[in-house]
């Protein structure tokens, strides 16, 4: 008699998954780890706004930014925000992932009360220093404390931290370039990675055989965006690119103008860019146009991370009354507000 073969694993991991972050990336990782097929249940900007407060991307941007994620098979979109059991057998999921921090639904209950209940519930670690709420935090209240230290910036020969580097080494794919791949290049400092960035990327991928993303310092992105750009900081923006499906290496700090050390050592064959960019009059790309590899693509999506910024700034007082909130809900469900 043969083996009996195992069914798959089928896990659920929900979430709203907005301002995506490397943090919802682990949360994807480490759910993908307990089984075989990872759905990722991503709720509608109704269902949030009732159980938690009003989303800074679209739910069609949500949905496309999170099946972007290398570990995510598939994304139930207009997920519940309560996960019924009902859900899980609809989808056929074993069981549901959660991070070890408590969601709250409107009524004050655990959002995953009914799969705890039926024994249907898995915990995993919550991934530190970073969150929606932090990134809408940053943005509300103009902070720099995150921007990385050219000093400690790893295209400085400095180490990251030990918890960012940890991180890199879990996310990455590991995949080398094989002998007669075709190698492109593209680069920009993906803040706040959004639709706009992950149409791109699909396009550029798409291209070749093997994608590397150049991500230009904190200090270079300021440079050319002002204020309190970039958002999210290079460790972060890194770590959310290395999570993408259409990624293969990232290179850290990579120069604004493109040279000759970029295109010899990393064997680029095509650099892909989405419109004519000038940076105060630098022209990043010359050297790609006299080599003769440029190519221009349409990403088809004009969403920029200004616009994501300004939708915040837009609604300036129910962003801070969302956060308020949300820290409040947060200190009673871990019994500290005394
Ligand atoms: N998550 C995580 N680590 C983080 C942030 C989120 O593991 N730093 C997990 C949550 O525990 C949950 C999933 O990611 O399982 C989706 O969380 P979500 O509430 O969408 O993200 P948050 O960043 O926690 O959003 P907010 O600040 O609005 O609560
Ligand atoms: O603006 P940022 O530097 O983050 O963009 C990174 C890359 O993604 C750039 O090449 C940019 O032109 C491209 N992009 C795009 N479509 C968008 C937003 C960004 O092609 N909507």
């Amino acid at each position: 008699m043969g083996k009996k073969r195992m069914a798959p694993v089928r896990v659920w991991a929900d979430g709203c998954f907005d301002l995506i972050h490397f943090g919802h990336a682990n949360l994807l990782r480490q759910a993908k780890l307990l089984g075989d097929y990872l759905i990722a249940g991503v709720p509608s900007d109704t269902e949030t706004l009732t159980h938690k407060g009003l989303n800074v991307f679209t739910e069609e941007e949500r949905y496309e930014v999170v099946s972007s994620m290398k570990w995510v098979d598939e994304v139930a979109r207009d997920a519940p925000y309560c996960t019924s059991v009902e859900v899980m057998q609809k989808y056929n999921c074993d069981f549901t992932v959660h991070g070890d921090d408590t969601p709250v639904s409107v009524t004050g209950e655990h959002a995953n009360f009914a799969v705890i209940k039926a024994g249907m519930y898995r915990e995993v670690d919550r991934t530190e220093g970073i969150s929606t709420t932090d990134i809408i935090d940053r943005v509300l209240l103009k902070t720099k404390a995150h921007h990385i230290d050219e000093l400690n910036d790893v295209s400085n020969g400095q180490p990251c931290s030990p918890a960012f580097l940890k991180k890199m080494k879990q996310f990455s794919s590991k995949k080398k370039p094989k002998l007669g791949d075709s190698i492109v290049y593209v680069a920009g400092a993906f803040d706040c990675f959004h639709v706009g960035h992950v149409k791109f990327l699909e396009k550029a991928a798409n291209m070749g055989d093997f994608l590397i993303v150049g991500v230009h310092s904190d200090k270079v992105v300021n440079r050319y965006c002002g204020e309190n750009y970039p958002i999210l900081n290079l460790y972060e923006r890194v770590l959310i690119l290395m999570a993408c499906k259409f990624v293969d290496e990232v290179i850290f700090g990579a120069p604004l103008t493109l040279n000759h050390d970029i295109l010899d050592r990393y064997k680029v064959n095509l650099v892909v860019q989405d419109k004519d960019i000038s940076f105060d009059g630098c022209e990043p790309y010359k050297l790609a146009q006299k080599r003769d590899v440029l190519k221009v693509v349409d990403s088809g999506s004009s969403l920029t991370t200004e616009q994501i910024v300004n939708r915040i700034n837009e609604r300036r007082s129910i962003y801070l009354k969302r956060n308020d909130t949300k820290k409040t809900k947060e200190l009673i469900a871990n019994g500290t507000n005394q």
